[in-house]
């Protein structure tokens, strides 16, 4: 409404659905038009006047305008721009978000649709609503559907991997492998580890802040008939950084940094930290244990050997794992490949990102050192390390990036992933 000077007021009636049949004709009385969330969305529908077409197709209301139900999720869903014509699409869940999902590729002309949910019975109920605007090339997925069955576009539907609980994953990796496109509707956190691994491959993956952006937008559009949204189209197209932003505000999350030795996270952390202002904190995990051990790695190496510096590697973790804000954490080379971490960032919601750097330039940068324990026994035990861990790093890794580049793209990467870089910049 700022964006195009309209003089309004939006704001949050929280009603429950007791109280939704005293509440509601009064706001149908007293104001101009609003949006409806779960669980209210087909609720409503008696209490309007009439349903736009869009309505019908979704079962569902988001929309209200002088009495009139529309919704605007399937425009939101549309204006992502996945492309889904002549392709295999596969979406996960069959609730409210799904069926959008589901409508949408089959009024976007794609080959075949499968709905992969684990109720069953909503998800047989979305195939014959599908199958009864006239597109039949609609499925279940089956309990064991084979995981050699090429899914071109991936849509998740699904809560799996919405903050807090980010360490979930709705598709399995042999699927993301194959898929050309992957969207997710969850828009917290911004990226979900769905979005994520399928970037690492260089498929084109998009979170849902923009489809929550643009089906504000379209009902925007609904109650302001006669404004011309299009002029405003810079400052509209700034609200979804600030809306990132605020998502990290309201619902921190952890970022861990992985890597080898001399891969460049510390540095990498602390400019990525720097660029995000207050919202995101700097952690290095091996100063928190050098602090707590009252020596450095080298000394605690040298008095407790690997072992010692492991248990306290791992406390130190899980305390920073489940301490409360927002961080970006540069984990030592070693901390993530040890049995039970991956499990235990999972099991905290926290996303891994790791900077693959090419052994050449990690030996470039730290070759000399003489103050890490690990690399004191020679160049190929340092190799033969490298190699070990490289397939698990890759492995816990939610977000690989090429290390050997200069820090600023490194940096830029890792914003844009999470739509977190400035637009302006
Ligand atoms: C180690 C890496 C070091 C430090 C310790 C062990 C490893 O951190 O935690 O010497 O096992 O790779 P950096 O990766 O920050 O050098």
């Amino acid at each position: 409404m700022e964006a195009v000077g309209i003089m309004g007021e939006y704001q949050l009636y929280d009603i429950t659905p007791e109280r939704l049949g005293d509440e509601l004709p009064l706001l149908l009385k007293t104001l101009d038009g609003f949006n409806c969330t779960i669980p209210h969305k087909q609720a409503v529908i008696p209490y309007l006047k009439d349903l736009a077409p869009s309505t019908r197709l979704y079962g569902a209301v988001n929309t209200v305008f002088n009495g009139h139900g529309h919704n605007t999720d399937g425009a939101g869903f549309a204006a992502c721009g996945v492309d889904m014509e002549g392709r295999h699409v596969w979406v996960t869940g069959s609730g409210g978000v799904s069926r959008v999902l589901a409508m949408e590729a089959a009024r976007a002309g794609a080959a075949s649709i499968i709905v992969d949910a684990r109720n069953q019975q909503s998800a047989k109920v979305l195939v014959n609503d599908v199958k009864a605007i006239g597109y039949n090339a609609i499925r279940t997925a089956t309990t064991d559907e084979a995981e050699d069955l090429v899914a071109d576009v991936i849509l998740n539907g699904t809560p799996v991997g919405m903050w807090p609980n980010a360490g979930g994953l709705s598709v399995g990796m042999q699927r993301i492998h194959q898929a050309q496109a992957v969207f997710d509707t969850i828009y917290n956190p911004t990226a979900t580890r769905l979005v994520l691994k399928a970037k690492s491959q260089g498929i084109p993956a998009t979170g849902g802040l923009k489809m929550l952006f643009e089906q504000a937008l379209a009902a925007q559009r609904i109650w302001n008939p006669t404004i011309d949204f299009d002029r405003a189209s810079e400052q509209l197209s700034r609200i979804p950084y600030g809306l990132a932003r605020e998502v990290l505000r309201q619902c921190p999350i952890k970022l861990l940094l992985t890597g080898f030795m001399g891969s460049g996270k510390s540095h990498i952390g602390q400019q990525v930290s720097l660029s995000m202002g207050g919202d995101l904190a700097f952690i290095d995990l091996d100063e928190v244990i050098a602090q707590r051990a009252g020596k450095n790695i080298t000394q605690i190496f040298a008095a407790e050997g690997e072992a010692g510096f492991r248990d306290l590697e791992r406390q130190c973790l899980l305390e920073q794992l489940h301490a409360s804000g927002s961080a970006i954490i540069a984990t030592g080379g070693g901390a993530l490949v040890q049995p039970g971490a991956a499990e235990a960032v999972q099991a905290a919601g926290a996303l891994v990102i790791y900077l693959d750097a090419p052994f050449a330039t990690v030996m470039n940068r730290i070759g000399a050192d003489t103050e890490r324990p690990l690399l004191q026994s020679g160049l190929l035990q340092a190799k033969a390390l490298y190699e070990l861990r490289r397939p698990l790093y890759e492995e816990v890794a939610d977000l690989t990036v090429q290390a050997d580049q200069q820090a600023n793209l490194i940096v830029e990467t890792i914003l844009s992933a999470f739509e977190w870089n400035h637009p302006q910049q």
